[in-house]
């Protein structure tokens, strides 16, 4: 644990996810009926937005934005046509929006955005920016001056059709995929430029199946509400998931979005029933499982049903499972996740895991 008084960069938990989408209309219906996001705010043609249009939805701590581009020559349009629909924005929850990008930026980050107050009859929200991994944008936020639905500009989004929630609560890590010989380099930056710890690091060894291969660090903030692992490629007899992903996103980029839920089982039901695909995972993966990680709570027969991992460190242990891309790229997906104690992040399913996607790749024929 780090001490407040000595962080220099304190930070709250995620305030928001945003991602650039070719259709956010029909993104935010996905994420409603599939997910079960529950409609927040809106900002668009209608609200004096001449530019873009963003969808704000929200379950449990979990906040989404989906933005689409109205004008061909914008930022936004340039981004998709790149790398399809992807995230542009990690936004942090921070008390200072100004000291963040000070400390950060004395320290080397790239600017995005420089401190700028945004308000409206509910108060002032202050934000500012900095570059990450590819084309990513780290936000800092601070609303503790803020009583509106979500920002100025946004208004409420309260349209008829809402389905129920599926149980997802908050976001419990968010991975980043880079370049060849780029880990060390982000791992420093967390460290370096944002303060972050190193609490995990796993090694081509760790990460391997037959054909592919992959490395990771994560990078954990002070109070560890933000955990950051990075991967990079490696080498294998054929291509890692890693740089399927690069060549498929162009550049750098949110791999995947980890999602806590309470109970995994009625979550991963629930999602299953409204369309979200999962990896498949062989019956085999469950033959020797209470072996290795001991007396569990869940009926094993239904985590073999809905194909929900199992994994196991000195603290507890942990379920998880994940989806397929969620694009037609095969670029970000989602994992859900249920703690029971550990604190990791389910190193003995890697290599099942990893055997699952080049599956996956196979049929791509991207392997
Ligand atoms: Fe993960």
């Amino acid at each position: 644990m780090t001490n407040q008084s000595t962080d220099f960069l304190p930070i709250d938990g995620t305030d928001f996810v945003e991602f650039y989408v070719g259709n956010a209309k029909q993104a935010a219906h996905y994420y409603q009926t599939a997910f079960g996001f529950q409609p927040l705010a809106y900002r668009g043609l209608e609200t004096g937005d001449k530019e873009k249009t963003s969808y704000v939805l929200r379950q449990g701590k979990i906040t989404l934005v989906l933005t689409t581009p109205l004008q061909p020559d914008s930022e936004i349009a340039e981004h998709i046509k790149q790398r399809g629909d992807g995230v542009k924005f990690v936004a942090l929850w921070v008390p200072d929006a100004v000291k963040s990008y000070e400390e950060t930026t004395k320290r080397g980050a790239k600017s995005w955005s420089a401190p700028e107050v945004y308000s409206d009859d509910n108060g002032e929200v202050c934000i500012s920016g900095i570059y990450t991994y590819g084309e990513t944008v780290h936000l800092f936020v601070d609303r503790s001056k803020y009583n509106g639905v979500f920002l100025p500009g946004f208004v409420e989004w309260n349209p008829q059709y809402q389905p129920g929630t599926t149980g997802l609560k908050y976001v419990d890590h968010m991975v980043g995929n880079v370049g060849w010989n780029e880990m060390n380099v982000w791992a420093k930056f967390y460290s370096e430029v944002m303060g972050f710890k190193q609490i995990m690091s796993f090694d081509d060894k760790d990460i391997s199946t037959e054909y592919s291969a992959l490395m990771s660090k994560v990078m954990s903030n002070g109070n560890g509400r933000i955990k950051f692992p990075i991967n990079e490629p490696a080498e294998g007899k054929r291509k890692s998931q890693v740089e399927e992903y690069l060549d498929f996103y162009g550049c750098a980029g949110v791999q995947h979005v980890a999602m806590a839920t309470d109970d995994i089982v009625k979550t991963v039901r629930e999602l299953r029933s409204r369309g979200v695909e999962f990896l498949t995972i062989p019956d085999v993966y469950y033959e020797n499982l209470l072996k290795r990680v001991g007396t569990i709570d869940e009926e094993l027969k239904t985590l073999m049903d809905l194909h929900i991992l199992v994994d196991r460190d000195d603290e507890g242990y942990l379920l998880q499972i994940f989806t397929k891309p969620v694009e037609d790229r095969p670029t970000v997906f989602y994992e859900i996740i249920q703690r029971k104690g550990a604190t990791s992040f389910g190193k003995g399913n890697f290599k099942a895991l990893f055997e699952s996607i080049e599956l996956e790749q196979e049929r791509r024929g991207t392997l």
